[in-house]
């Protein structure tokens, strides 16, 4: 890895001619509808939206959403498929670095998924993690350490070496799991997962193989 995960590139990632292009519609991944559908409706982040996939799927089931991202482009991206889906009025888009955010408010539920700061994971997690109110669920979808990944869950193929593999956008299951043995967390579910993405409509590559980390918790 040459760089870092600053805005500059992620609006890279996310811009004209940027790897997530071609992935921009991707639907949601199949985690959220797992661990989240049996949940009482209430506020939801969803913390790294991208092109808000989860974050318009939680719209969907009731939620009413903040989708937060630290790229304009993403965001932009993201408030027109609201528009185009009719609920526009049903999610905030914010702007902001969440390694540093203090919003000032919980959600009933927070969401995250192969989202991967500057911080490092198990930094970027404990922050967000702050902002789920007492008795709400944290949902973390994570790239796991040590194994070959599609990059970004954009169903864009990293080569080896490439993000896909960088150590700080990954995590283990021990790591997250430790994170959240303080007291004050319930761990829910825990697991790790290897699914096969069919690549974007637009996009000729194969499929790709993602190997995946699912934490949930519950706030006490
Ligand atoms: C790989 S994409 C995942 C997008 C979406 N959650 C999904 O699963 O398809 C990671 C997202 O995290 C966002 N991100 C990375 N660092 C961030 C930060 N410090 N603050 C807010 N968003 C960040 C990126 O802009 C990007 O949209």
């Amino acid at each position: 890895m040459d760089h870092e995960f600053d805005q500059s590139y992620w609006e890279r990632h996310w811009g004209a001619g940027g790897s997530a292009m071609s992935g921009r519609q991707l639907p949601v991944n199949p985690y959220l509808l797992a661990e989240t559908a049996h949940l009482r409706t209430g506020t939801a982040l969803d913390a790294g939206t991208g092109t808000g996939a989860e974050a318009l799927w939680l719209a969907e089931q009731g939620w009413q959403v903040t989708g937060a991202d630290i790229s304009t482009t993403a965001l932009e991206a993201a408030a027109r498929r609201a528009s185009d889906a009719g609920l526009a009025g049903q999610v905030e888009w914010i702007q902001a670095d969440l390694s540093s955010w203090e919003p000032g408010r919980l959600w009933d539920l927070v969401v995250t998924s192969y989202a991967h700061p500057a911080t490092g994971q198990l930094p970027f997690y404990r922050h967000i993690a702050s902002w789920v109110a007492p008795g709400g669920t944290l949902l973390i979808v994570a790239h796991l350490r040590g194994h070959h990944t599609g990059g970004h869950g954009d169903q864009q193929v990293s080569p080896p070496g490439d993000d896909g593999h960088a150590e700080n956008a990954t995590a283990t299951l021990a790591g997250v799991t430790e994170l959240f043995a303080a007291p004050g967390w319930s761990i829910v579910a825990c697991y790790e997962n290897t699914r096969t993405v069919a690549p974007a409509a637009s996009s000729a590559g194969p499929p790709v193989e993602l190997n995946d980390l699912v934490v949930r918790l519950h706030r006490l």
